[in-house]
């Protein structure tokens, strides 16, 4: 793995970071698209998409209320790799080091770390009417009513299918001037996120991907490491610190 890391140019400055589900693996935070995933239990046309909160919103609070209730009984914590990222945030004297995570699991702030959560967040909801925004530490009710006075117009903060991202004018402005990208821990199955590899390539980047198993397609990255983010990261973030 050593020959890897010799092209790295002491020039390269500002670090892109983009993380998915497979970061939190290891802090018992289910993914979606792994053998146990959500998505092997759930329809997520149905729980996650648009038009099933269109065609049955109280599907889709079950199902939050459902994750809401087991996250609270885990109380996760972050692992050896949200660390490094923090240690590397801190500690990285070369430019920016900006995380984009399509996490809803909060383990990167708990991790000391600064995160552009672009699918949004478990631990807080909304009100579709009013956008006040409440913490999401009780279940939801469909009828329940805002302070505004709007009625079943609450929802959780967490982006759905169909959606728009948060965050994507920062993430873009992230990735024209990024010149280290690295994702880590997704299987590149949802965009935007899943394009971000290839917009910082056109611009220029090196290119990494972190992930357990091998994706689908990875010729965006000019470098990929393979095996558990809480040993590849940490190792990964030692020797940007190293370079
Ligand atoms: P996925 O569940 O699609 O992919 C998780 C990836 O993490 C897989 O490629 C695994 O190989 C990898 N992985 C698992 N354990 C790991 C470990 N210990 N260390 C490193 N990698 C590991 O999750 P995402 O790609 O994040 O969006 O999914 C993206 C989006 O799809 C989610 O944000 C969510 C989902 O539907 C919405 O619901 C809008």
């Amino acid at each position: 793995m050593n020959g890897l890391y010799t092209s790295i140019n002491k020039s390269m400055r500002n670090i892109v970071i983009s993380t998915g589900a497979g970061i939190s693996a290891e802090s018992g935070v289910p993914t979606f698209r792994d053998a146990d995933g959500l998505w092997t239990k759930y329809d997520p046309m149905v729980v996650s998409h648009i038009d099933g909160w269109n065609a049955s919103p109280s599907k889709v609070i079950e199902f939050k209320n459902e994750l809401r209730r087991q996250f609270a009984a885990l109380d996760p914590q972050p692992n050896a790799a949200h660390l490094a990222l923090t240690r590397l945030q801190n500690e990285w004297t070369d430019g920016t080091v900006s995380i984009i995570t399509q996490n809803i699991d909060g383990l990167h702030a708990k991790a000391g770390s600064v995160a552009l959560e672009i699918h949004g967040t478990a631990i807080k909801k909304f009100c579709m009417k009013c956008n006040d925004i409440t913490g999401y530490d009780a279940d939801i009710d469909v009828n329940d009513p805002c302070v505004c006075g709007e009625v079943s117009s609450i929802r959780p903060l967490t982006v759905m299918f169909g959606e728009m991202p948060h965050h994507l004018d920062k993430v873009e402005a992230l990735l024209n001037d990024c010149h280290i990208f690295v994702a880590i821990g997704t299987s590149l199955n949802v965009r935007p996120a899943s394009m971000f590899a290839s917009i910082a390539l056109s611009r220029g980047a090196d290119t990494w991907l972190i992930n357990k198993d091998v994706p689908q397609i990875t010729f965006e990255y000019n470098h990929t490491i393979y095996g558990n983010a809480s040993v590849e990261v940490p190792r990964w973030v030692d020797m940007m610190l190293a370079s």
